[in-house]
Protein backbone atom coordinates (compact mmCIF):
# COMPACT_ATOMS: atom_id res chain seq x y z
CA UNK A 1 0.00 0.00 0.00
CA UNK A 2 1.25 3.33 -1.11
CA UNK A 3 2.81 5.61 2.20
CA UNK A 4 0.04 8.25 0.86
CA UNK A 5 -2.86 5.88 0.96
CA UNK A 6 -5.38 8.24 3.03
CA UNK A 7 -3.78 11.10 3.59
CA UNK A 8 -4.96 14.34 2.71
CA UNK A 9 -3.14 16.40 0.00
CA UNK A 10 -2.95 20.15 -0.36
CA UNK A 11 -2.06 20.72 -3.86
CA UNK A 12 -1.17 23.99 -4.75
CA UNK A 13 -1.08 25.57 -7.77
CA UNK A 14 0.81 28.71 -8.91
CA UNK A 15 1.36 30.86 -12.16
CA UNK A 16 4.09 29.11 -14.32
CA UNK A 17 3.77 27.30 -17.73
CA UNK A 18 4.72 24.17 -15.85
CA UNK A 19 1.27 24.18 -14.42
CA UNK A 20 -0.16 22.02 -16.54
CA UNK A 21 1.87 18.97 -15.24
CA UNK A 22 0.00 19.53 -11.73
CA UNK A 23 -2.78 17.84 -13.30
CA UNK A 24 -0.41 14.65 -13.73
CA UNK A 25 0.04 15.21 -10.07
CA UNK A 26 -3.49 15.31 -8.97
CA UNK A 27 -3.59 11.58 -11.26
CA UNK A 28 -0.53 10.19 -9.33
CA UNK A 29 -2.18 11.14 -5.96
CA UNK A 30 -5.43 9.99 -6.81
CA UNK A 31 -4.04 6.58 -7.99
CA UNK A 32 -1.81 6.21 -4.30
CA UNK A 33 -5.38 6.31 -2.81
CA UNK A 34 -4.85 10.24 -1.37
CA UNK A 35 -7.94 12.42 -0.58
CA UNK A 36 -6.46 15.65 -3.11
CA UNK A 37 -8.11 18.85 -2.55
CA UNK A 38 -6.53 21.89 -5.55
CA UNK A 39 -6.08 25.49 -4.90
CA UNK A 40 -5.32 27.80 -7.65
CA UNK A 41 -3.71 30.64 -7.41
CA UNK A 42 -5.40 33.58 -9.79
CA UNK A 43 -1.83 33.47 -12.57
CA UNK A 44 -2.46 29.22 -12.46
CA UNK A 45 -6.18 29.85 -13.71
CA UNK A 46 -4.12 31.64 -16.61
CA UNK A 47 -2.10 28.45 -17.44
CA UNK A 48 -4.97 25.39 -17.08
CA UNK A 49 -8.52 25.67 -15.97
CA UNK A 50 -9.96 24.59 -12.58
CA UNK A 51 -12.74 22.26 -14.39
CA UNK A 52 -9.23 20.27 -15.26
CA UNK A 53 -8.56 19.62 -11.90
CA UNK A 54 -11.85 19.35 -10.66
CA UNK A 55 -12.33 16.52 -12.96
CA UNK A 56 -9.48 15.11 -11.63
CA UNK A 57 -9.32 15.43 -8.03
CA UNK A 58 -13.46 14.81 -7.89
CA UNK A 59 -13.12 18.10 -5.73
CA UNK A 60 -14.31 21.60 -5.97
CA UNK A 61 -11.42 23.44 -6.66
CA UNK A 62 -10.42 26.33 -4.36
CA UNK A 63 -9.13 30.04 -5.35
CA UNK A 64 -10.26 32.78 -3.04
CA UNK A 65 -9.32 33.65 0.07
CA UNK A 66 -12.68 35.35 0.82
CA UNK A 67 -15.16 32.59 -0.06
CA UNK A 68 -18.75 33.06 0.60
CA UNK A 69 -19.29 29.21 0.46
CA UNK A 70 -16.61 28.05 2.73
CA UNK A 71 -17.92 27.31 6.20
CA UNK A 72 -17.77 30.51 8.75
CA UNK A 73 -16.26 32.13 5.64
CA UNK A 74 -13.09 31.08 6.54
CA UNK A 75 -11.63 28.92 3.64
CA UNK A 76 -7.91 29.11 4.69
CA UNK A 77 -8.36 27.58 8.06
CA UNK A 78 -10.54 24.81 6.97
CA UNK A 79 -8.23 23.96 4.45
CA UNK A 80 -5.53 24.63 6.63
CA UNK A 81 -6.60 21.97 9.45
CA UNK A 82 -7.81 19.31 6.29
CA UNK A 83 -4.40 18.90 5.22
CA UNK A 84 -1.62 16.47 6.15
CA UNK A 85 0.42 18.07 3.50
CA UNK A 86 0.75 21.25 1.57
CA UNK A 87 2.38 20.25 -1.81
CA UNK A 88 3.09 23.78 -3.31
CA UNK A 89 4.06 22.46 -6.99
CA UNK A 90 4.91 24.16 -9.63
CA UNK A 91 5.94 27.39 -7.19
CA UNK A 92 6.66 30.76 -8.86
CA UNK A 93 9.19 32.96 -7.84
CA UNK A 94 6.44 35.31 -6.87
CA UNK A 95 4.77 32.81 -4.49
CA UNK A 96 8.15 31.68 -3.04
CA UNK A 97 9.13 35.54 -1.63
CA UNK A 98 5.22 35.43 -0.59
CA UNK A 99 5.64 32.29 1.50
CA UNK A 100 9.25 33.75 2.51
CA UNK A 101 7.83 36.95 3.90
CA UNK A 102 4.87 35.14 5.70
CA UNK A 103 2.21 37.23 4.08
CA UNK A 104 -1.63 35.76 3.86
CA UNK A 105 -2.97 38.28 1.27
CA UNK A 106 -3.94 35.75 -0.72
CA UNK A 107 -5.45 32.07 -0.51
CA UNK A 108 -2.15 29.94 -0.84
CA UNK A 109 -0.37 32.25 1.45
CA UNK A 110 -3.01 32.25 4.44
CA UNK A 111 -3.28 29.26 4.17
CA UNK A 112 0.27 28.13 4.19
CA UNK A 113 0.49 30.44 7.56
CA UNK A 114 -2.56 29.07 8.98
CA UNK A 115 -1.26 25.64 8.81
CA UNK A 116 1.01 23.30 10.91
CA UNK A 117 1.22 20.27 8.42
CA UNK A 118 3.95 20.08 5.92
CA UNK A 119 4.90 21.95 3.58
CA UNK A 120 6.69 20.91 0.67
CA UNK A 121 7.49 23.08 -2.20
CA UNK A 122 8.40 22.19 -5.76
CA UNK A 123 9.81 25.63 -7.14
CA UNK A 124 9.56 26.53 -11.16
CA UNK A 125 10.88 29.45 -12.76
CA UNK A 126 13.18 30.85 -15.73
CA UNK A 127 17.00 29.68 -14.23
CA UNK A 128 17.69 33.87 -14.07
CA UNK A 129 14.73 34.10 -11.43
CA UNK A 130 15.65 30.78 -9.81
CA UNK A 131 19.43 31.98 -9.71
CA UNK A 132 19.05 35.61 -8.29
CA UNK A 133 19.91 36.25 -4.79
CA UNK A 134 16.73 37.39 -3.70
CA UNK A 135 15.17 34.39 -4.98
CA UNK A 136 18.06 32.08 -2.98
CA UNK A 137 17.64 34.38 0.09
CA UNK A 138 14.00 33.32 0.29
CA UNK A 139 14.45 30.22 -0.42
CA UNK A 140 16.61 29.91 2.91
CA UNK A 141 14.22 31.29 5.01
CA UNK A 142 11.89 28.89 3.76
CA UNK A 143 14.37 26.01 4.31
CA UNK A 144 14.95 26.99 7.96
CA UNK A 145 10.89 27.28 8.64
CA UNK A 146 11.41 23.64 7.67
CA UNK A 147 9.59 23.25 4.65
CA UNK A 148 11.03 20.71 2.27
CA UNK A 149 12.13 21.63 -1.48
CA UNK A 150 11.70 19.65 -3.91
CA UNK A 151 13.81 20.39 -7.15
CA UNK A 152 14.19 21.96 -9.17
CA UNK A 153 15.35 20.49 -12.45
CA UNK A 154 17.82 21.34 -14.80
CA UNK A 155 17.31 21.74 -18.65
CA UNK A 156 15.80 23.28 -21.38
CA UNK A 157 13.16 25.79 -20.40
CA UNK A 158 9.59 26.73 -22.14
CA UNK A 159 11.53 30.33 -22.85
CA UNK A 160 14.32 28.64 -24.31
CA UNK A 161 17.01 29.50 -22.08
CA UNK A 162 18.86 26.45 -20.29
CA UNK A 163 19.37 26.14 -16.36
CA UNK A 164 18.21 24.81 -12.71
CA UNK A 165 14.78 26.12 -12.81
CA UNK A 166 12.12 23.93 -14.43
CA UNK A 167 9.58 21.67 -11.96
CA UNK A 168 10.89 18.34 -10.93
CA UNK A 169 8.56 15.40 -12.67
CA UNK A 170 5.21 14.37 -11.01
CA UNK A 171 6.31 10.74 -10.33
CA UNK A 172 9.91 12.23 -8.90
CA UNK A 173 7.82 14.94 -6.55
CA UNK A 174 5.74 11.90 -6.00
CA UNK A 175 8.23 9.74 -4.30
CA UNK A 176 9.76 12.53 -2.30
CA UNK A 177 6.11 13.37 -0.74
CA UNK A 178 6.41 9.30 -0.46
CA UNK A 179 9.59 9.28 1.35
CA UNK A 180 8.09 12.38 3.81
CA UNK A 181 6.00 9.72 5.37
CA UNK A 182 8.48 7.44 5.43
CA UNK A 183 9.70 8.89 8.87
CA UNK A 184 13.51 9.12 9.26
CA UNK A 185 15.12 8.65 12.97
CA UNK A 186 15.68 12.56 13.49
CA UNK A 187 12.69 13.41 11.30
CA UNK A 188 11.70 17.52 12.64
CA UNK A 189 14.14 17.79 14.71
CA UNK A 190 16.44 20.99 14.22
CA UNK A 191 20.19 20.41 13.87
CA UNK A 192 23.24 23.03 14.32
CA UNK A 193 26.60 21.61 13.19
CA UNK A 194 29.94 23.13 13.30
CA UNK A 195 32.93 22.29 11.08
CA UNK A 196 36.27 22.40 9.86
CA UNK A 197 38.86 24.82 11.28
CA UNK A 198 38.99 28.17 12.54
CA UNK A 199 41.15 30.96 11.18
CA UNK A 200 43.13 33.67 13.65
CA UNK A 201 44.43 36.25 11.76
CA UNK A 202 48.43 37.17 12.96
CA UNK A 203 48.28 40.31 10.49
CA UNK A 204 46.65 40.85 6.78
CA UNK A 205 48.54 38.25 4.76
CA UNK A 206 49.42 35.49 7.74
CA UNK A 207 47.10 33.33 10.15
CA UNK A 208 46.57 30.47 12.54
CA UNK A 209 45.12 27.46 11.53
CA UNK A 210 44.84 23.87 11.64
CA UNK A 211 44.54 20.84 9.77
CA UNK A 212 40.71 20.23 9.77
CA UNK A 213 39.24 19.49 6.79
CA UNK A 214 35.89 19.79 7.65
CA UNK A 215 34.81 16.25 5.80
CA UNK A 216 33.60 14.87 9.34
CA UNK A 217 31.42 17.49 9.73
CA UNK A 218 29.95 18.14 6.24
CA UNK A 219 29.55 14.17 5.91
CA UNK A 220 27.92 14.49 9.44
CA UNK A 221 25.14 17.09 8.48
CA UNK A 222 24.43 15.11 5.46
CA UNK A 223 23.63 12.52 7.22
CA UNK A 224 21.65 13.81 10.02
CA UNK A 225 19.29 15.65 6.68
CA UNK A 226 18.63 12.56 5.73
CA UNK A 227 17.41 11.06 8.73
CA UNK A 228 14.81 13.88 8.45
CA UNK A 229 16.59 16.54 10.41
CA UNK A 230 16.74 20.53 9.18
CA UNK A 231 19.88 20.77 9.38
CA UNK A 232 22.09 24.09 9.42
CA UNK A 233 25.87 24.39 9.09
CA UNK A 234 28.26 27.07 10.30
CA UNK A 235 31.48 26.06 8.42
CA UNK A 236 35.20 27.57 8.87
CA UNK A 237 37.25 28.07 5.77
CA UNK A 238 36.72 24.63 3.75
CA UNK A 239 36.95 23.09 0.40
CA UNK A 240 33.76 21.39 0.06
CA UNK A 241 30.25 21.41 -1.47
CA UNK A 242 27.24 22.22 0.81
CA UNK A 243 24.94 19.17 0.83
CA UNK A 244 22.05 19.48 -0.61
CA UNK A 245 19.18 20.70 1.62
CA UNK A 246 21.21 22.09 3.99
CA UNK A 247 21.33 25.77 5.26
CA UNK A 248 25.45 26.51 5.78
CA UNK A 249 26.76 29.87 7.16
CA UNK A 250 30.69 30.77 6.46
CA UNK A 251 32.79 32.28 9.02
CA UNK A 252 36.68 32.57 9.16
CA UNK A 253 37.77 33.00 13.26
CA UNK A 254 36.25 31.06 16.54
CA UNK A 255 34.86 34.46 17.41
CA UNK A 256 32.72 34.70 14.26
CA UNK A 257 31.83 31.10 14.46
CA UNK A 258 31.15 31.79 18.07
CA UNK A 259 28.70 34.80 17.34
CA UNK A 260 26.52 33.14 14.48
CA UNK A 261 26.50 29.93 16.94
CA UNK A 262 25.20 32.47 19.59
CA UNK A 263 22.81 34.03 17.03
CA UNK A 264 20.94 30.73 16.19
CA UNK A 265 21.06 28.13 18.49
CA UNK A 266 17.96 29.26 20.79
CA UNK A 267 16.45 27.35 17.99
CA UNK A 268 17.70 23.87 17.69
CA UNK A 269 17.27 20.84 19.20
CA UNK A 270 20.74 19.06 19.11
CA UNK A 271 24.13 21.19 18.50
CA UNK A 272 27.12 18.77 17.01
CA UNK A 273 30.43 20.70 17.56
CA UNK A 274 32.60 19.01 15.25
CA UNK A 275 34.76 22.19 14.33
CA UNK A 276 38.01 22.21 15.36
CA UNK A 277 38.31 25.76 17.06
CA UNK A 278 41.65 27.44 17.32
CA UNK A 279 41.96 27.33 20.90
CA UNK A 280 44.48 30.85 20.87
CA UNK A 281 44.58 33.61 18.67
CA UNK A 282 47.04 36.74 18.30
CA UNK A 283 46.94 39.06 21.16
CA UNK A 284 46.77 42.06 18.44
CA UNK A 285 46.09 41.93 15.31
CA UNK A 286 48.74 44.04 13.36
CA UNK A 287 47.51 46.30 10.94
CA UNK A 288 50.31 45.98 8.63
CA UNK A 289 52.41 42.84 7.34
CA UNK A 290 55.06 42.55 9.60
CA UNK A 291 58.47 42.55 8.20
CA UNK A 292 61.34 40.70 8.03
CA UNK A 293 63.61 43.06 9.90
CA UNK A 294 67.32 42.33 9.45
CA UNK A 295 68.05 43.04 13.31
CA UNK A 296 65.56 41.03 14.50
CA UNK A 297 66.13 37.05 15.13
CA UNK A 298 63.28 36.70 16.86
CA UNK A 299 59.63 37.76 16.10
CA UNK A 300 57.67 36.99 19.44
CA UNK A 301 53.86 36.45 18.96
CA UNK A 302 50.85 36.71 22.17
CA UNK A 303 48.28 34.63 21.82
CA UNK A 304 45.30 34.48 23.90
CA UNK A 305 43.10 31.85 24.70
CA UNK A 306 39.83 32.06 22.72
CA UNK A 307 36.47 31.23 24.49
CA UNK A 308 35.22 27.86 24.09
CA UNK A 309 32.19 27.70 22.15
CA UNK A 310 30.46 24.35 23.12
CA UNK A 311 31.34 25.02 26.99
CA UNK A 312 29.75 28.28 26.64
CA UNK A 313 26.31 26.80 24.99
CA UNK A 314 26.16 23.98 27.47
CA UNK A 315 26.49 25.97 30.68
CA UNK A 316 23.47 28.33 28.93
CA UNK A 317 21.18 25.56 29.75
CA UNK A 318 19.19 25.56 27.12
CA UNK A 319 16.67 22.54 26.01
CA UNK A 320 18.88 21.21 23.68
CA UNK A 321 21.16 18.05 23.57
CA UNK A 322 24.96 18.68 22.66
CA UNK A 323 27.74 16.68 20.96
CA UNK A 324 31.32 17.43 21.24
CA UNK A 325 34.50 15.51 19.07
CA UNK A 326 38.01 15.04 20.93
CA UNK A 327 40.70 15.34 18.76
CA UNK A 328 43.78 13.93 20.81
CA UNK A 329 47.38 12.67 20.64
CA UNK A 330 47.51 10.98 23.69
CA UNK A 331 45.29 9.18 26.14
CA UNK A 332 42.70 9.36 23.83
CA UNK A 333 39.72 7.76 26.55
CA UNK A 334 40.88 9.88 29.64
CA UNK A 335 41.12 13.34 28.13
CA UNK A 336 37.61 12.38 26.11
CA UNK A 337 35.92 11.75 29.21
CA UNK A 338 37.59 14.69 30.66
CA UNK A 339 36.04 16.92 27.97
CA UNK A 340 32.56 15.00 28.36
CA UNK A 341 32.02 16.23 32.09
CA UNK A 342 34.12 19.58 32.08
CA UNK A 343 31.96 20.67 28.54
CA UNK A 344 28.80 18.55 30.54
CA UNK A 345 27.90 17.21 27.11
CA UNK A 346 25.84 14.23 25.99
CA UNK A 347 28.17 12.43 23.96
CA UNK A 348 31.47 12.86 22.91
CA UNK A 349 32.79 11.33 19.77
CA UNK A 350 36.57 10.82 20.34
CA UNK A 351 39.18 10.55 17.55
CA UNK A 352 42.93 9.78 17.52
CA UNK A 353 44.99 12.71 15.20
CA UNK A 354 48.32 11.73 16.20
CA UNK A 355 47.41 8.82 13.24
CA UNK A 356 47.42 9.89 9.83
CA UNK A 357 45.15 7.69 8.23
CA UNK A 358 42.47 8.69 10.80
CA UNK A 359 43.67 12.15 10.94
CA UNK A 360 42.38 15.65 9.81
CA UNK A 361 42.21 15.67 6.21
CA UNK A 362 42.07 11.92 5.53
CA UNK A 363 38.60 9.98 3.90
CA UNK A 364 38.83 7.57 7.00
CA UNK A 365 38.27 7.32 10.60
CA UNK A 366 37.71 5.44 13.84
CA UNK A 367 36.04 6.87 16.74
CA UNK A 368 35.09 5.83 20.06
CA UNK A 369 31.23 7.33 21.19
CA UNK A 370 31.32 8.22 25.13
CA UNK A 371 28.61 9.36 26.67
CA UNK A 372 28.17 9.26 30.66
CA UNK A 373 26.74 5.66 30.44
CA UNK A 374 28.25 3.74 28.18
CA UNK A 375 30.89 3.41 25.46
CA UNK A 376 31.24 1.85 21.88
CA UNK A 377 33.80 1.74 19.44
CA UNK A 378 33.44 2.63 15.41
CA UNK A 379 36.49 0.59 13.69
CA UNK A 380 38.30 2.49 10.93
CA UNK A 381 35.96 2.69 8.12
CA UNK A 382 34.51 6.23 5.72
CA UNK A 383 33.59 8.93 6.94
CA UNK A 384 30.60 8.27 5.81
CA UNK A 385 29.63 5.51 7.15
CA UNK A 386 31.36 6.29 10.48
CA UNK A 387 28.69 9.43 9.82
CA UNK A 388 25.74 7.10 9.47
CA UNK A 389 26.89 5.05 13.00
CA UNK A 390 27.35 8.31 15.25
CA UNK A 391 23.69 9.64 13.46
CA UNK A 392 22.07 6.37 14.39
CA UNK A 393 23.97 6.30 17.99
CA UNK A 394 22.72 10.31 18.45
CA UNK A 395 19.41 9.17 17.78
CA UNK A 396 18.64 6.01 19.69
CA UNK A 397 20.89 7.00 23.11
CA UNK A 398 21.10 10.89 22.83
CA UNK A 399 17.43 12.10 21.60
CA UNK A 400 15.29 9.43 22.01
CA UNK A 401 16.98 7.96 25.21
N1 LIG B 1 35.53 23.51 21.00
C1 LIG B 1 34.82 24.68 20.96
N2 LIG B 1 35.46 25.87 21.14
C2 LIG B 1 36.77 25.93 21.36
C3 LIG B 1 37.52 24.72 21.40
C4 LIG B 1 36.87 23.53 21.22
O1 LIG B 1 33.60 24.65 20.75
N3 LIG B 1 37.35 27.09 21.53
C5 LIG B 1 34.80 22.22 20.84
C6 LIG B 1 35.20 21.43 19.61
O2 LIG B 1 34.36 21.72 18.52
C7 LIG B 1 35.01 19.99 20.08
C8 LIG B 1 35.30 20.05 21.57
O3 LIG B 1 35.13 21.41 21.93
O4 LIG B 1 33.71 19.53 19.92
C9 LIG B 1 36.66 19.59 21.96
O5 LIG B 1 37.65 20.23 21.16
P1 LIG B 1 39.19 19.81 21.26
O6 LIG B 1 39.98 20.69 20.35
O7 LIG B 1 39.35 18.33 21.14
O8 LIG B 1 39.53 20.12 22.75
P2 LIG B 1 39.72 21.45 23.56
O9 LIG B 1 38.53 21.62 24.45
O10 LIG B 1 40.09 22.58 22.68
O11 LIG B 1 40.96 21.04 24.52
P3 LIG B 1 42.47 20.68 24.11
O12 LIG B 1 42.82 21.53 22.92
O13 LIG B 1 43.23 21.04 25.34
O14 LIG B 1 42.52 19.22 23.81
Amino acid sequence: MSKLANKNILLCVTGGIAAYKAAELVRLFKTSNAFVKVLMTKGAQEFITPLTMQALSGEKVHTDLLSKEAEAAMGHIELAKWCDVIVIAPCSANSLSKLAEGRGDDLLSAVCLASESELCIAPAMNQAMWKDSRTQKNLKKILRSGAKIIGPASGEQACGDVGEGRMTEPKDILNEIENKFKKGSLSGKKVLITAGPTQEMIDPVRYISNKSSGKMGFSLAEEVKNQGAIVTLISGPVNLNTPDKVERFDVKSAKEMQSKVEELIEDFDLFISAAAVADFKPKKLQENKIKKDSNNKKVKLVLNKNSDILKAISEKKLNLKTVGFAAETENLITNAKRKLSDKNLDLIVANDVSDESIGFDSDENEVTLITKKEKKIIKKTSKKIISKKIVEFIAQKVIND
